[in-house]
């Protein structure tokens, strides 16, 4: 049988509560700055992004559309990017004229971000920005622009509230830090 999280978790590093709240603030700055935009359109970036999307989208009182994109990067195992990414799932909205916020998880290397973003520039939104929950700026190879970032966290891997420990424990209401000895394939 599968080992419950506790197995796997070092820490709790940011708990649900404080999640919540900077969210909740995230939103409000997003209401601000996109206040009377009459063609916002969130685009979640799949799996990993899709509750803090759910809970961003809840706070956001301009009125928008949603749909998700999954990407994935290959060649350097499960919890390393490369150069090398893929659009494993298009969109089904069209951007073009659509004023865009990207909405992710955690950059990381910003590979997968950089391959998201050149694709939807090339579609012609009005504007293209991005929200990202967690950014881990010491990881960073690619230069990229973050509008809106939630937590600047260290060089750790992280897992829960979207973030996957080899595509388990996405549920968890915080997120937490996995135990070094969890990550075996590094
Ligand atoms: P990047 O291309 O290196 O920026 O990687 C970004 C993707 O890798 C994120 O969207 C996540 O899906 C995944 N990732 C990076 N760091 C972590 C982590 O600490 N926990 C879980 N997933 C991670
Ligand atoms: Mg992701």
């Amino acid at each position: 049988m599968a080992l419950a999280y506790e197995a796997y978790l070092q820490e709790i590093l940011i708990d649900e509560a404080t999640l919540q709240n900077r969210i909740a603030q995230l939103g409000a700055q997003i209401n601000l700055d996109y206040a009377g935009c009459g063609n916002l359109l969130l685009l979640c970036v799949l799996k990993g992004g899709v509750m803090f999307l759910s809970d961003l989208s809840r706070h956001i009182n301009v009125p928008h559309v949603i749909d998700f994109m999954a990407a994935s990067s290959y060649g350097k195992g499960a919890r390393q990017s490369t150069g090398s990414v893929r659009i494993d799932m298009d969109m089904r909205l069209d951007v073009k004229d659509k004023h865009v916020l990207v909405v992710e998880d955690i950059i990381d290397s910003g590979y997968t971000l950089a391959f998201v973003l050149k694709t939807l520039r090339n579609r012609e939104p009005a504007s293209l920005k991005l929200c990202a929950l967690l950014n881990k700026q010491s990881r960073r190879e690619v230069d990229i622009d973050v509008d809106y970032i939630g937590f600047n966290i260290e060089n750790k891997y992280v897992f829960g509230y979207g973030l996957d420990l080899d595509e388990r424990f996405r549920n968890l209401r915080f997120v937490g830090v996995a135990r070094t000895d969890a990550l075996v394939d590094e």
